[in-house]
């Protein structure tokens, strides 16, 4: 498509029937307590609300900006496991107006309080005390994170039997896939996934507040420093449990956009001065992980990865049972954060198939939470990213694209790199294509799954939606938007590559099959996406995976047809309806 295509068109959108839940990239309170059948709503509708949201998307940054504010305004509090809700509220309403609370459980149970006011955190950091513990001693580190301690165990009005502690975890794939069988069409079973496994409102609120934590220890150091949160925490892409990725930003104290002040003299700090940035960097994180390893309440198993092409420190926040990454001087991660964030917002085709897609490659141990040869989450998103932008018509603008409805404020170099997109979505003109979840579902499989060597050779690159020649012999090349010179796959070696493309192949060998389009019983069985997900034997592991690398998917298509040929006349139900096999290989 010509670029002119996706060229300016600024026109007033309305508020009406805002699709709140895939708003921001997470549900609201509204569709969390909406019912199932509510939840799975017709696709027309979907991609009609999501029109209707855009416009209202706020910028990537002043989202960000907004709810790191709203952080610095709340506390973590542990609570004893019966805690009275209404007395624990009234009690911690002496220090100003409370605009939310809620409670998960995580080693404990907790709560996340947000004040209206940050004064009232000042006021409850002042009546809260240092604990008096017997044959220990305790690291004088004042946070918001704190206990509630009854003052009087044996002062029964105190506690009460339930507290409404909300999930902060994905629901286990067996559930998900029984879910998504009773759902009646592939394109719903693709927006349930999605609104199943995205980051909840709440689980945002502690994301942001488990950083603004961070924040505040890095500051005994460097007070004036922010930490920003980035990858899929806030790309839109998250699902519940995904690690919490951190930024250190000292651009604030680095005096990068400082200017010379006028009259005869400028004064200057006198700082030590290091190598080169990476090591300034490293020096940093290292006294950063230090403080969290000694100071930091509820950070445990800290491990300080100095080396790594971009250094951090990664820790276990115990008290949210959050996988921290801290990273430092890493603004272009942020700036693929809102790339993927603008995609996301641009049509909800865009976010359900990403969701899909990272839960089936998991689902196949294609993807893996130990670092290796791997295909990771942010390379399947490139993949998914580039294929919609070579839908005819495109789905999804290419980034040079983007580039060209950028406006003055939008323009932006980091470290020599060009990261100028447009931020302002209302920019965007909305895509003709209106093909369904259930063919790009279908086509994202064919496509990858039609890798050949000759297109091997090539490499996918988002900045023109198109394949170019390969500069390296990696098995598969998926450059940085931002980066141009890195390859996001290069730790991908020809064995999982190989495997990607062949269970791409067998999973849209799977969906041509008669029965796979359509709910064909009233019991739960696993047909289209669901019966994609069913766990293979590659899972399992053991030894002999090697040699038998093709095998699982193919037993596991073998079983399917059997299915498919016992569901044929003679193995229709009583009630007409035919019966899948449900079982796992
Ligand atoms: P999850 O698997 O849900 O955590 O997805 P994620 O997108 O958060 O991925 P991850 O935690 O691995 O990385 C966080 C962010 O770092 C990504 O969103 C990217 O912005 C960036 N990133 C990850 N891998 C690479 C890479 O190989 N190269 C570059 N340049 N950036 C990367
Ligand atoms: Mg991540």
């Amino acid at each position: 498509m010509a670029a002119s295509l996706w060229m300016c068109r600024l026109r007033p959108r309305g508020l009406k029937g805002a699709l709140k839940s895939l708003e921001n990239g997470c549900i609201t309170p509204q569709s969390k307590h909406s019912n199932s059948s509510a939840a799975v709503r017709s696709e027309v509708d979907q991609r009609k609300d999501q029109t209707d949201t855009t416009a209202e998307r706020k910028p990537f940054y002043v989202l960000q900006e907004e709810r790191l504010e709203q952080a610095e305004r709340s506390v973590l509090i542990n609570c004893p496991p019966k805690t009275n809700e209404k007395k624990f509220l009234k009690h911690l309403s002496s220090h100003g107006e409370i605009n939310t609370c809620f409670f998960y459980e995580s080693f404990g149970t907790y709560a996340v309080v947000e004040f209206s006011k940050k004064e009232s955190i000042a006021s409850l950091q002042d009546g809260t005390i240092i604990p008096s513990i017997q044959h220990e001693a305790t690291v004088p580190f004042k946070s918001r994170l704190v206990s509630l301690k009854l003052n009087n165990p044996d002062d029964l009005s105190s506690v009460s039997s339930s507290i409404q502690c909300l999930r902060q975890s994905a629901i286990p794939i067996n559930e998900l896939v029984q879910k998504l069988s009773s759902a009646d069409t592939i394109d719903q079973q693709l927006y349930t996934l999605t609104e199943t496994y995205q980051l909840t409102e709440d689980n945002v609120r502690l994301r942001f507040l488990v950083c603004s934590l961070l924040k505040d220890i890095a500051a005994a150091y460097f007070p004036e420093c922010t930490v920003k949160l980035f990858g899929s925490s806030v790309n839109g892409f998250g699902k519940l449990g995904c690690d919490l990725d951190m930024f250190l930003d000292l651009d604030g104290i680095s005096g990068r956009n400082s200017k010379k002040t006028a009259g005869p003299f400028t004064l200057e700090y006198q700082m030590k001065r290091v190598s080169s940035e990476r090591a300034a960097t490293q020096k940093i994180l290292s006294v950063i992980g230090e403080c969290i390893d000694q100071f930091g309440p509820g950070c445990v198993g800290v491990q300080k990865i100095l080396n790594a092409r971009c250094p951090l420190v990664r820790f276990a926040h115990q008290p949210s049972g959050f996988q921290c990454d801290l990273t430092a001087n890493n603004r272009i991660a942020i700036k693929s954060s809102e790339l993927l964030y603008l995609y996301g917002s641009l049509d909800a085709r865009v976010r359900a198939l990403v969701f899909t897609v990272r839960c089936w490659a998991r689902a196949h141990a294609i993807t893996s939470s130990i670092p290796g040869a791997w295909i990771t989450n942010f390379s399947l998103t490139m993949m998914v990213i580039f294929f919609l932008q070579k839908r005819d018509p495109p789905i999804i603008p290419t980034l040079d694209q983007l580039k060209g409805l950028a406006g003055a404020s939008d323009k932006q170099l980091i470290e020599g790199h060009d990261c100028t997109f447009v931020s302002n979505i209302s920019r965007i003109n909305t895509t003709e294509n209106t093909e369904t979840l259930e063919q790009l579902l279908k086509e994202f499989f064919e496509f990858y799954g039609n890798f050949k060597p000759s297109v091997l050779n090539n490499m996918i690159h988002i900045t023109e939606g198109k394949e170019q020649s390969k500069p390296d012999i990696s098995p598969l090349h998926i450059q940085n938007p931002f980066e141009q010179l890195l390859n996001v796959s290069k730790n991908v070696n020809q064995t999982q590559l190989e495997r990607f493309v062949s269970l791409a192949r067998d999973s849209a060998w799977i969906l041509q099959q008669d029965g796979m389009s359509h709910p064909l019983g009233a019991g739960a069985q696993p047909w289209g996406l669901a019966a994609l997900l069913l766990p293979s034997a590659s899972q399992t592991g053991g030894k002999g995976k090697k040699r038998r690398k093709r095998e699982p998917a193919s037993e596991r298509i073998k079983s399917l047809l059997e299915s498919l040929k016992n569901s044929k006349p003679n193995s229709v139900n009583g009630n007409g309806k035919r019966n899948f096999s449900t079982q796992s290989h």
